[in-house]
């Protein structure tokens, strides 16, 4: 249960990365200032290692709990965008590492997708504890 219990507490911080990250980026982009481009993109980074960790330890949790049919759909769901998100970021990563300023629509492609997986496995993830209370102090597992 220990690390069912450590996942929420550190999912926020690369939650906020990847999301602020990623919207900094499109609004650098878009309004040109390079500045701002500069800083989302250091978000998007540091929240993709950071999520790295945390997708560990949520596994690690699911695998702890017991009697999961009640939430089976919305975990499902959850790993399922969970491996999204990191799959996303991960090719816009690749792209802007090796693409060689290449292929720049892939990049804002694969980010974007990123941004709607990671608030979708938010989504998915606060159902699990604020709906069916996973891990909360009244759970029964
Ligand atoms: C990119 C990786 C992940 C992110 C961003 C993420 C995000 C979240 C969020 C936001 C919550 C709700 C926390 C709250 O409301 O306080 C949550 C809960 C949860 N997540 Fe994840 N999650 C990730 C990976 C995973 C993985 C791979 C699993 C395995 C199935 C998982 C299993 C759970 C479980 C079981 C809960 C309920 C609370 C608990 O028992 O830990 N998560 N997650």
């Amino acid at each position: 249960m220990f690390f069912a219990k450590l996942h929420p507490l550190i999912v926020h911080f690369p939650v906020g990365l990847l999301v602020s990250g990623a919207l900094f980026e499109f609004y650098g982009k878009v309004s040109k200032e390079e500045a701002v481009e500069v800083a989302g993109r250091f978000n998007v980074r540091l929240g993709f290692w950071c999520a790295l960790p945390v997708f560990a330890v949520g596994f690690l949790g699911m695998l702890s709990l017991e009697n999961t049919q009640k939430f089976q759909d919305f975990l499902g769901n959850h790993l399922m965008a969970a491996f999204a998100t990191v799959l996303f970021f991960l090719l816009a990563l690749l792209i802007s590492r090796y693409g060689g300023g290449r292929f720049q629509f892939g990049y804002y492609f694969f980010l974007g997708l990123g941004l709607v997986s990671v608030l979708t496995t938010g989504f998915f993830g606060g159902e699990l504890v604020h709906r069916f209370g996973v891990s909360t102090p009244g759970f029964i597992n």
